[in-house]
């Protein structure tokens, strides 16, 4: 082997990238170069062709010219390696050592499989002699196969490591941005953003830094999201033309993510054919409107030939829909279906549909109900490239609720449960708040009762065809990518979940501290674990402690969400109210006296939240309407309950600062400065709910907290 025969390391190096130690453009988030150490030191063969095989090649070069290790592609010459990523089809190579390794994967895949194919995205994994072999059917397959490796870190080289077969459970693990093109005078650049301006588009036109857009699309590669969305499902007037005339601002960023396996999707207005069309109307069932759809679907994919699909929010505040023609949701979803079936895109229609113009005063109207009202009667009508996208719970993404019934309702229809990785609920970035366990729980529920199927396997289509799942993201253009860099380990939660939506998120929390505060360049890896942990693993709990108790949910400021507003939405339009009065709180939601919500679940949670002697307490004020005095399956009483959750809460948030100050000087200044921060203000926050909470409650109830503490 001789110095012209290997790869010119240098040439794919990623010109961004200082290598002279000074400042990066970009928070590296879980990628940062150190992670790539254990890789990067070893000798490695990539064998085979195509698009993201030239990504993994430039990934594994970029490692080995910084630490020291080596890459051959395809070489038709012997050499000795520690690692070969290989194509299976890709041919025989003249190295017995490589070719004992991948026998030795190819022998896993028989033992392991199952005999289902390992498919577009799958790999192997597995060890023969000194070398490490990872396999693949699709380039895909490699590169997941790659951040695989880099995960395990020393671990893949480890002699005795055992084979390991890895699929996505769910085909589309997609993230939806909430991004404006033009600031929109209310919601600003990013609707519910948290992180800055937007990486995709500066005030009404392309944003510029495909740089940028490259490196995130490596992130979410790294953990396993391949689609993306890149405009809000609000959809304004300059957002509706990037379906025609502004097709190629969205050209652009999908030839920048295609090398990453992500496809681009468009929320598109489904006004389209009036607003952009000229046409009168834009019924579903009218020729002309089938046409537009059909020929307007056929350019976009003239431009954009692996176009994911179309998002659409449709006859949901504010935004137009097929109630205007008398039409359902069926006829709605199913014309843009017809039109992107020739060429294998997908529309998600979301069933987020209520009535925003809900009386206060009456009580008979349940927000709750509105999915699964408008929806469950379409199980069996929308065709097969259809996805309904269902948020997971039956109201907005709050910190606390039910699973949506929706979930369990359309056996015949392809579902996808949407959650909300941008925390407008749960902190806005400027609190901890860790949702992996939240998620975990969700697609754990098991709709039909404990034995029964769950939201996972809902998803997942272990029955009828699942739809996958989806999140609201949470990245903007701050240097940390995400506002408060804690903050990331939410969107890289995410993904893991969705290529294994059963996996346990504290270990998924646990790989996302090692790769963002890699062992080797921490002076106490043991500390800053430890630390990450304390701070990170219940912090989803904590932040509901301190806020709306027991599933009731708002309790926030009206507009921005951020912050307590006890009554901010108690009399408004908008149909989240929690009817707290001098005798108790809560919303009856039963099918004896309330309003009949428990009946959309099946009958084993129907009876179980019917009763609030049944029902779980951390959604008792969801379901009923119970007096102060209540007692709780906890033993305490529903006040005392308030008022010592909201006591804790605040213990447990000061507890969390004081054990983020041990890191100071123990990792990247920047990072501890920017935590540091928000940590206080974390602080100030929490302290605000509980007094407002627990003062609102006290006026209201007139019950002194038995433990005598400031209640204002
Ligand atoms: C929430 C959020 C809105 C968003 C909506 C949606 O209500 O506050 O900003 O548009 O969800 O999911 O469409």
């Amino acid at each position: 082997m001789n110095a012209e025969e290997s790869v010119e390391l240098e040439q794919w190096m990623f010109v961004d990238e200082p290598m002279d130690g000074a400042e990066p453009r970009v928070h590296p988030a879980w990628l940062p170069p150190e992670a790539f150490r254990s890789l990067g030191a070893r000798r490695i063969l990539l064998h085979g062709e195509g698009l993201l095989v030239d990504t993994v090649l430039h990934e594994v070069s970029r490692a080995c010219a910084r630490y020291g290790g080596r890459v051959w592609h395809s070489p038709s010459w012997d050499v000795d390696v520690d690692l070969v990523l290989a194509l299976r089809d890709a041919g025989e190579l003249p190295n017995p050592a490589v070719e004992a390794a991948r026998a030795a994967g190819e022998a896993a895949l028989v033992e392991l499989g199952d005999g289902a194919p390992l498919g577009d995205e799958g790999f192997v994994l597995a060890r023969a002699g000194d070398v490490t072999a990872v396999l693949a059917d699709a380039p895909a397959g490699l590169l997941y196969g790659l951040f695989h490796v880099v995960r395990l870190c020393a671990a893949a080289f480890d002699p005795a490591r055992p084979p390991e077969r890895h699929r996505p459970a769910l085909r589309r693990r997609m993230l939806n941005h909430w991004d404006n093109v033009a600031v929109h005078p209310v919601m600003g650049q990013v609707e519910r953003g948290y992180a800055g301006g937007s990486i995709f588009w500066h005030d009404g036109r392309p944003r510029g830094d495909l740089a940028r857009v490259r490196e995130y699309g490596r992130l979410l590669a790294s953990c396993g999201i391949n689609a993306i969305s890149v405009n809000n499902v609000n959809v304004a007037r300059t957002e509706a033309l990037l379906l025609t005339d502004r097709l190629g601002d969205v050209a652009e960023i999908a030839d920048v993510l295609r090398p990453y396996g992500i496809r681009v999707h468009l929320s598109v207005s489904f006004a389209a054919p009036v607003l952009l069309g000229g046409l009168p109307t834009a019924d579903p069932l009218d020729e002309t409107v089938r046409v537009w759809w059909a020929a307007t679907t056929r350019r976009v994919y003239d431009r954009i030939p692996d176009f994911g699909g179309y998002l659409v929010k449709a006859d949901s505040e504010g935004q137009p829909g097929p109630f205007t023609y008398g039409r359902d949701h069926a006829d709605g979803a199913n014309l843009l279906a017809e039109a992107l079936a020739p060429h294998g895109g997908v529309v998600h229609w979301r069933a987020f549909v209520y009535n925003h113009h809900q009386d206060w005063r009456d009580r008979s109207t349940d927000r709750a109900r509105a999915a699964y009202d408008h929806f469950a009667p379409l199980d069996g009508r929308f065709r097969t490239n259809v996805v309904v996208q269902v948020k997971f719970g039956p109201v907005d993404f709050q910190t606390r609720e039910p699973v949506s019934p929706v979930l369990a309702a359309m056996p015949a229809t392809r579902l996808a449960v949407e959650l909300q990785v941008t925390q407008e609920y749960t902190g806005q970035q400027r609190h901890v708040c860790h949702l992996g366990p939240w998620w975990s729980e969700v697609l754990r529920f098991a709709p039909w009762g404990p034995d029964g199927r769950t939201i996972a396997d809902v998803v997942t289509g272990e029955v009828a065809a699942g739809g996958g799942m989806v999140a609201v993201a949470n990245v903007g253009d701050d240097l940390f990518w995400t506002g408060h860099p804690l903050a990331q380990a939410n969107l890289y939660t995410f993904g893991r979940l969705a290529w294994d939506p059963r996996r346990d998120p504290t270990a998924i929390l646990d790989e996302w501290i090692t790769l963002t505060f890699p062992p080797s360049a921490t002076a106490d890896a043991e500390l800053v674990r430890r630390t990450l942990h304390e701070i990170m693993d219940d912090s989803w709990r904590t932040y509901e402690r301190y806020t709306a108790p027991l599933g009731v949910g708002f309790m926030v400021n009206p507009g921005d969400h951020y912050g307590p507003g006890v009554d901010g939405y108690e009399y408004t339009r908008w149909g989240t109210y929690h009817f707290a009065d001098r005798d108790g709180v809560g919303v009856d939601r039963t099918r004896a006296s309330g309003t009949g919500f428990t009946g959309q679940y099946p009958p084993y949670w129907s009876e179980v939240y019917e009763s609030p002697e049944t029902c779980p307490d951390e959604l008792l004020l969801f379901f009923h309407h119970v007096p102060y005095g209540h007692v709780l399956h906890s033993g305490s009483t529903v006040i005392q309950h308030i008022y010592d959750t909201h006591f804790a809460g605040v213990e447990e948030v000061t507890a969390m600062r004081r054990a983020w100050q041990t890191l100071n000087g123990m990792i990247d200044p920047s990072v501890y400065e920017r935590v540091a921060e928000r940590l206080d203000e974390q602080v100030r926050c929490a302290t605000e709910w509980r007094d407002q909470i627990n003062t609102y409650f006290f006026r209201k109830s007139g019950v002194p907290d038995e433990r005598g503490r400031d209640i204002y």
